[in-house]
């Protein structure tokens, strides 16, 4: 991706244009470093506390369909109230890219299908940026049901839903993991760090020691287009991460 001769650069261009990003933006009107705006993606993440878990079945060792079956069933926590269906997964089961967001919002809640919305074009287009189709990465959230209003996840809620999204990055064994938005980051790495601070680097997933490459959700990149700059950033590191693996 890093763009010699002019195929590549017209290569390069395209996949810009796919994620709307104005190859000719000024650098003074970029942002500065990783410095968080206030109620933005970016800021800073209140402290999330230590909840235990409630018992409920072990999932750790179920097959896809037994999964998906005890997600839809899943009553662990008051979300499955409001919920109008949960909201498993989709994508390639052997996929080397697992991309991983917050939760469902109404469209998702409505469909059953992670990202179909606004920020789920956006991230497709992010996916076509360096070359994958939606269908050959497996997408899935940190929690399976829409919290009303598409209020932050509840830490007690996180805990709930952890063993199946746990179960899932198992199965599907990627060789990326790509944590979209502030949420995700944070839970996966187990961190208040701000996702200024943990993009732009390579982290490792816990003990699978599988690589976690953070950036801005596609729904904060919506109201700041300014940064799809660093989240286009970001994928080229991720595809790097994969790339070096072969190796
Ligand atoms: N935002 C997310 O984080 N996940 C979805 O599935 C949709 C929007």
């Amino acid at each position: 991706m890093s763009g010699q001769g002019p195929v590549d650069q017209r290569l390069r261009l395209q996949y810009l244009a796919a994620m709307e990003i104005q190859a000719w933006a000024l650098r003074s009107l970029e942002p500065d470093s990783g410095l968080p705006d206030a109620g933005s993606d970016a800021a800073v993440a209140p402290a999330l506390p230590v909840v235990e878990a409630p018992r409920r079945t072990d999932v750790s060792q179920l097959d896809w369909e037994s999964l998906q079956t005890a997600v839809s069933g899943c009553t662990s926590c008051e979300l499955h109230v409001s919920r109008t269906q949960t909201v498993f997964g989709v994508g390639n089961r052997d996929a080397d890219w697992l991309v991983i967001g917050e939760a469902p919002g109404k469209d998702e809640d409505l469909q059953g299908e992670p990202f179909v919305g606004r920020a789920g074009q956006l991230l497709n287009a992010m996916l076509q940026a360096i070359g994958l189709k939606r269908e050959q990465a497996y997408i899935a959230n940190i929690l399976k049901c829409r919290p009303p209003n598409n209020r932050d996840p509840k830490p007690e809620e996180v805990v709930c839903c952890e063993p199946y999204l746990m179960r899932q990055i198992e199965l599907v064994r990627p060789r990326v993991i790509l944590a979209v938005g502030r949420i995700a980051a944070q839970n996966l790495l187990k961190t208040e760090t701000p996702i200024g601070k943990l993009r732009g680097r390579v982290h490792s997933f816990r003990d699978t020691g599988i690589p976690l490459v953070a950036t801005y959700h596609p729904a904060y990149l919506l109201r700041s287009p300014l940064e799809k700059r660093k989240a286009w950033q970001d994928l080229q590191l991720a595809v790097r991460t994969l790339r070096d693996q072969s190796l």
